[in-house]
């Protein structure tokens, strides 16, 4: 925690002056320059529990996600995503893949954002038919430019990721991938490149 002695002099916010919100400014910026210290403390969190009744932590499935994207050559902000998809379940667990997207749509190209905030509607391919829900919800993305995308991050790298025997890359691996991304200017229109869809990586062989 950042201690300072500078502090505005309002109570409400309407009485703040023009220098208070300034200093509140400058006094904000190192705290996003570590947002993305803060987003690996949260995935080392996700390490302490395992996911109930799956064999291997939310860290490790994220880990595994992130480690099967690098393999298949894919891109940095794929990685990250994949790293990141459920990162908003310790505190969304109803709605965790669009509070995933929330955390990462600033830093990421608007491809990834998509497909992570639809990935759980898309993973209910897997095992809706357990519960009697219907398996095919994703059909109403079906024109989606992002559909493709969605159903090969879940197919390659979400759905398959559970497997305590996988060698995945530890945290300390992707920390670096993390602070970078973490660290772009949020919103830049050149890392959201809104409506580009690029796809997964080509399979080998
Ligand atoms: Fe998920
Ligand atoms: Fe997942």
């Amino acid at each position: 925690m950042t201690e300072t002695s500078q502090t505005v002099s309002f109570t409400q916010m309407k009485d703040g002056t023009k220098a208070e919100y300034e200093l509140l400014a400058e006094l904000e910026r190192p705290f996003h320059a570590m947002t993305g210290d803060r987003i690996l403390q949260e995935l080392e969190r996700q390490g302490q529990f395992t996911l109930e009744g799956y064999r291997i932590t939310r860290l490790t499935h994220g880990l595994q996600a992130a480690t099967r994207a690098e393999q298949e050559g894919a891109d940095i902000d794929w990685i990250v995503g994949a790293l990141l998809h459920d990162i908003g379940d310790g505190l969304a667990p109803q709605n965790h893949d669009r509070m995933s997207a929330e955390i990462i749509r600033p830093f990421l190209r608007w491809e990834v954002s998509w497909v992570v905030e639809h990935h759980g509607i898309f993973q209910m391919l897997y095992y809706g038919h357990h519960y009697g829900w219907d398996k095919n919800a994703r059909d109403e993305y079906r024109d989606h430019p992002c559909f493709e995308s969605c159903a090969a991050f879940c197919e390659r790298w979400d759905q398959s990721s559970f497997d305590p025997e996988y060698p995945t890359q530890s945290l300390a691996h992707f920390a670096p991938m993390v602070r970078e991304v973490f660290a772009r200017k949020a919103y830049d229109p050149e890392v959201i490149r809104e409506g580009v869809v690029v796809g997964l990586p080509p399979l080998a062989g």
